[in-house]
């Protein structure tokens, strides 16, 4: 393909920014009464408003233009099809086959992947239900109350996000939790009240290497023996999910208790694989099936519904056309929903991880902006606290605003009042407020322009009918495809994460300098030499 910026389409949008970048929303809302309802698009059970959006219909086309000539469509399909996208790590990408139904053909190097899909889903369920029946018991003969999830980045961050979305579907009699931080408070906290006994781990790592999650499962195993005091409870206390049989049962883990998963399953792109056991133990093997189906719905939807009615797409282009065209360099995602504390967390894996690149899949350094800075908590707390700078800083934010018709909670005022907010806030974003209005609202014209409001402050707004497993998978895979589209425009490799590869590196090198008994010969930059001197001395 020739160069992005070289392309007729991008271009053609580079022109068309000059000429509409004043629009005004409130000018566009204007000229056509129906626009709300117009510039709307629904697939898998979410409905897309974008009608906030800073563009016209013939920015859409150009938008839509720019996919077609990067060949958005084609990479699509080479991707569901099993293809070795990821060509800096010869994989196929196909997080896609985690959610196929038992009869779909999907092949890799020849052989169908999903029978063992299946497989896999079938032990896990399998497992799942003994340890929430209480028929998995514990070395003492206990059943199992607490599930402890030991791992990082993509093997924490979705099933976090998936558990905690999902808290209306779980057992409430067990406790699960999330470990991932290497440092030892998050681990001393998360177990402290809990009783060996009846505790379970699964340790959740795609190379069972990362140093995060092996030191964890190592004091967890010790956490575990200083109470049991035998090495054989460690099968009944500790299950893994990884692709590395070997290193499982190097640390003594049964590899009948292992849970497996594949090369073509990239970490950020894996909660719907074997790392969501500990989402399938709290919710259950229906629930967790009913996740993978909306997962499925949204993947449909992305492989066959037009372009210009295509959510995945639509979202991806937007985010392009703010990013390259306008200059933002971050985009707020703001649920309005506490079920979805961890949304904004996991998408910055999902994204910043698959689309912070520098070259294109031909290693030429690019010559355009890549992935946006992704950030973001849930609505009300965020405008409390840093909605004031999107009203009215002097950035350009796009946002994402996440809500549902239903809660499932039983107080029903808060629920309109949450909801009250979404809306208030996507209308104050676009319309604002203006120094007339102010005046005549009687304010001090000395004070008038302190309460201005610009507006036209671009926001999407996604409604489900209920925050559901089903409508959750379905939530998850519209961003994935999302960051898709984009590094599909972008010519970049969205699979690979080589960034986070050199300060691994340094730090498997400085961690022996900080623990060696004599002053050890430092051979870092000088500011790094004085900041291990100083904590040798002071620690
Ligand atoms: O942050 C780098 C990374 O490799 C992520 O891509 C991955 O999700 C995470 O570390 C954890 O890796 P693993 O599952 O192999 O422990």
């Amino acid at each position: 393909m020739s160069r992005l910026t070289d392309l007729p389409a991008w271009q053609a949008l580079e022109d068309h920014y000059y000429e509409v970048q004043g629009l005004h929303l409130r000018d566009l809302f204007a000229a056509d009464p129906q626009r709300g309802e117009r510039l709307s698009a629904e697939g898998a059970g979410l409905y897309l408003d974008y009608s906030k959006h800073r563009v016209t219909d013939e920015t859409l086309r150009r938008l839509l233009a720019l996919a077609d000539e990067a060949g958005v469509a084609r990479k699509r399909d080479a991707m569901f099809a099993g293809e070795k996208i990821n060509v800096t790590e010869g994989r196929a990408v196909l997080h896609t086959a985690l959610r196929a139904p038992r009869d779909a053909v999907i092949e890799v190097d020849g052989k169908n992947v999903v029978p063992d899909v299946h497989e896999v889903l079938e032990r896990m369920s399998d497992f799942a239900e003994r340890v929430r029946g209480g028929e998995w018991l514990g070395f003492t003969g206990q059943p199992i109350k607490n599930i402890v999830n030991i791992g990082i980045g993509g093997s924490d961050l979705g099933p976090v996000m998936a558990y905690e979305a999902l808290r209306p579907y779980a057992q409430r009699d067990l406790t699960v939790r999330f470990v991932s931080n290497i440092d030892g408070t998050d681990l001393t906290e998360k177990v402290r009240d809990l009783d060996p006994a009846q505790t379970l781990f699964i340790v959740s790592s795609k190379t069972f290497t990362t140093q995060e999650t092996m030191t964890n499962a190592h004091s967890a195993r010790a956490w575990l023996l200083s109470s049991l005091k035998d090495e054989a409870a460690i099968a009944r206390h500790f299950v893994a999910v990884s692709t590395n049989a070997e290193a499982v049962q190097k640390f003594g883990i049964d590899t009948a208790n292992m849970f497996g998963f594949w090369d073509w399953v990239g970490g950020r792109y894996s909660m719907d694989s074997a790392i969501g056991l500990s989402v399938m133990v709290a919710v259950g093997t229906e629930h967790f099936r009913e996740l993978l189906a909306g997962f499925h719905d949204m993947d449909e939807h992305f492989r066959t519904a037009p372009a210009g009615e295509n959510l995945p797409m639509l979202m991806g282009l937007l985010g392009i056309w703010y990013n390259n065209f306008f200059g933002a360099e971050t985009l707020a995602v703001l649920p309005y929903d506490q079920s979805l504390a961890y949304f904004p967390a996991y998408l910055q894996q999902l994204d910043m991880e698959s689309n912070g690149k520098h070259v294109t899949l031909g290693g030429a350094e690019v010559d355009y902006q890549t992935g946006p800075v992704v950030w973001g908590q849930p609505g009300t707390n965020g405008q409390h606290a840093f909605y004031q700078l999107i009203h009215q800083g002097t950035k350009l934010i796009p946002c994402d605003f996440i809500g549902f018709c239903r809660s499932h909670h039983p107080l029903p005022p808060h629920h309109d009042l949450l909801m009250a907010n979404v809306f208030a806030q996507t209308e104050a974003l676009a319309f604002g407020k203006t120094l007339e209005q102010v005046l005549e609202g009687g304010v001090a014209p000395d004070i008038a322009p302190h309460r201005v409001f610009e507006g036209n402050r671009p926001t999407s707004t996604l409604l489900a009918d209920q925050l559901t497993p089903r409508i959750l998978g379905a939530l998850i895979a519209l961003y994935e495809h999302k960051v898709f589209v984009q590094g599909a425009v972008w010519d970049i490799n969205s699979f690979d994460q080589w960034g986070v590869e050199l300060g691994k590196v340094l730090a498997g090198k400085i961690a022996p300098e900080l623990q060696a008994e004599a002053e050890p010969e430092l051979t870092h930059d000088s500011s790094t030499n004085a900041l291990i001197r100083r904590y040798r001395a002071r620690r």
